[in-house]
């Protein structure tokens, strides 16, 4: 997974600052490496490129003094050989005179760079970025110097999902070629770009040209031409004009992106109620829901989404009495690839609606005939388009890795969905947005009184029941992800048949609670204390509860339907201040990107 860019306009001239900007708005896609590359009117080429953040290898290489026509931009999320110099993209070809950069994984990887090797070409790194590269230089050189034909060569020996975008330094041209990974091309004033998604083109121009897979797409200054990889046909498409807004991320007087989009969340809940009030989408996806009888819908979803499914399905069971199986995308592929029909309905729930763990398991549905319906929060994304029905998520950007206001909004769309599925009147839900303000501004100093104590252990349990299973996922993930702790998120029943043994003096569990389910959970809560566990309560006061518990983050009164999704927010909190404690930007922690395209 990472961002490509490419930029090619009417004259030479100061082009950094462009590829710097579009670079940044890439970087949620990968942040291990990057590098800039312009071609000057003479074919010079300028390379700079870097280990670590666009900010810090920009600043020491200068990207900003990068002068030229032709410009492409790399931020990469190491798959194929680790984060290097060697390894960051773009490439050169082995002389010097192409110039490409990749996203995506080619499986065949190893085998080719022991073709090229065993060719005689100078293969200087790892990366799969660099094979594409190669892959066109041997057909290059083979056809005369031809970059298109070489390109549709190199894609018959290229084997998994990528796009790249390549260049000679003598062919006044830039071209990039799809096949799986996101790719649109925007068409400006003296200059023409292509870009992995269409937030980075827009401070450039509006008008844009949609790419499908099998397509190459060739930039000129003058205009943009699409042909198909296949026979070399050339394709007409219209381009179209996107009238979205063009966000942009700043972090709004907070010190970082993750805590602004945690405090955005009471706003962005209110604006997906009200859009579910009024978009037509809703009856259609509504329908389909309907349509599939007694069967069970599949919840298809990948980390953080997965656990918004598996929100979703206690929902469905419990507010509508219908059946809903919640699984990991690959796991549906692996669980029910073979099973499932023209009968059956998923909801696929992407944030990026690019997850290629999800978007591979949307193909299977599509394969075997059933209904796939999409929610997301990227408009324009794969999952979008390939949806039968779609309902936005409607938080606008999120710029912060872990996924914060995208799961609330997530939860909040699966709770209006069974609310009209058991025919409930959904005017009930229109006390969130104030009850999620009234959490964050109630629990944000219990939250770092918590991560007082939490901070120094990096092993720790999230335990909730039933419907409050989910949130200690979520719970357990946000701080794993952000403080590189382990921490396990557990059915609070489950807790006893092994992962006990881990309590000793001390030891934190944090317990979450829906009204109703406090009894029991105190069980649960004694079965840790009586060991020396330090027990901490995710609820909202409840006498008993606190009484068996040394700390206590309340969430506001609700009921015990919405309070999972209150709740989640000291569990975003307590992750935040832990990371912050320790040092961690928690926007972009190590290893990690914000969308995943590859398997
Ligand atoms: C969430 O904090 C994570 N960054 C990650 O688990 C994420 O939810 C997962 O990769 C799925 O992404 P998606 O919602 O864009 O499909």
């Amino acid at each position: 997974m990472c961002g490509i860019f490419g930029v090619i306009t009417d004259q030479e001239q100061i082009l950094g600052p462009m590829l710097i900007e579009s670079g940044k708005r890439l970087a949620y896609r990968g942040y291990d490496s990057v590098g800039c590359a312009t071609v000057a009117a003479n074919g010079e080429i300028d390379l700079r490129k870097g280990v670590g953040r666009i900010e810090d290898v920009s600043a020491e290489l200068d990207f900003p003094a990068m002068r030229g026509y032709r410009g492409i931009t790399q931020l990469r999320w190491a798959t194929f050989g680790a984060p290097s110099y060697e390894n960051a993209q773009p490439h050169l070809d082995s002389d010097g005179d192409l110039l490409g950069a990749h996203n995506g994984n080619v499986v065949n990887n190893v085998q080719m760079r022991a073709l090229f090797l065993s060719e005689g070409l100078t293969v200087r790194g790892t990366n799969d970025g660099e094979t594409c590269v190669h892959a066109v230089e041997r057909h290059f050189d083979r056809n005369g110097g031809q970059m298109l034909k070489a390109i549709r060569a190199a894609y018959q020996d290229l084997e998994g999902d990528y796009a790249f975008v390549i260049t000679h330094k003598d062919d006044h041209r830039l071209y990039a070629i799809k096949k799986g990974s996101g790719l649109v091309a925007g068409l400006g004033d003296g200059l023409n770009c292509v870009s992995s998604d269409l937030p980075s083109i827009l401070p450039l121009t509006r008008r844009i040209l949609r790419i499908h897979d099998g397509e190459i797409v060739v930039l000129s200054p003058e205009g943009v031409e699409l042909y198909s990889v296949h026979d070399g046909a050339r394709i007409e498409r219209e381009e179209e004009w996107y009238d979205g807004p063009i966000e942009v991320a700043e972090k709004g007087g907070y010190p970082h992106f993750m805590l602004k989009e945690i405090h955005e969340q009471p706003v962005v809940a209110g604006e997906l109620l009200h859009l579910l009030n009024s978009t037509p989408h809703l009856g259609h996806f509504l329908d389909a829901l309907e349509a599939t009888g007694d069967r069970p819908i599949y919840l298809v979803g990948c980390g953080t989404s997965y656990h918004a499914c598996l929100l979703g399905a206690y929902y469905f069971n419990q507010l509508a009495g219908v059946a809903a199986v919640p699984v990991l995308g690959p796991q549906f592929i692996e669980q029910y690839g073979e099973s499932v029909g023209p009968a059956d309905t998923a909801v696929f729930v992407s944030q990026s609606g690019e997850t290629k763990d999800v978007l591979n398991a949307v193909k299977v549905m599509r394969e075997r005939g059933g209904r796939v319906l999409g929610v997301l929060n990227v408009l324009g994304s794969t999952l979008m388009n390939t949806s039968d029905v779609y309902l936005p998520l409607a938080c606008g950007y999120e710029i912060s890795v872990p996924a914060t206001k995208t799961f609330v909004n997530q939860a909040v769309l699966f709770l209006y969905l069974a609310y009209r599925l058991a025919g409930r009147d959904t005017a009930e839900l229109d006390a969130l947005p104030e009850l999620l303000e009234l959490t964050t501004e109630a629990t944000d100093e219990q939250a770092q009184a918590v991560t007082d104590y939490v901070k120094d252990w990096d092993d720790l349990y999230y335990l909730g029941y039933g419907l409050t299973h989910p949130i200690a996922l979520e719970g357990a993930l946000k701080l794993k992800e952000i403080t590189y702790a382990h921490c396990e998120g557990i059915f609070s029943s489950e807790f006893k048949h092994g992962p006990l043994s881990a309590v000793h003096d001390g030891y934190p569990v944090l317990f979450i609670t829906a009204p109703g389910d406090e009894m029991m959970m105190i069980n649960h809560v004694n079965e840790v204390t009586v060991r020396g566990g330090r027990a901490i309560a995710v609820a909202a006061e409840h006498p008993e509860l606190r009484s068996n518990v040394h700390d206590y983050l309340v969430v506001p009164d609700s009921d015990r339907f919405l309070s999972p999704i209150l709740a989640t927010v000291p569990a975003q909190l307590v992750a935040y201040y832990m990371s912050v404690a320790r040092g961690i930007d928690p926007d972009f922690p190590r290893n990690l990107s914000k969308t995943l395209t590859v398997d």
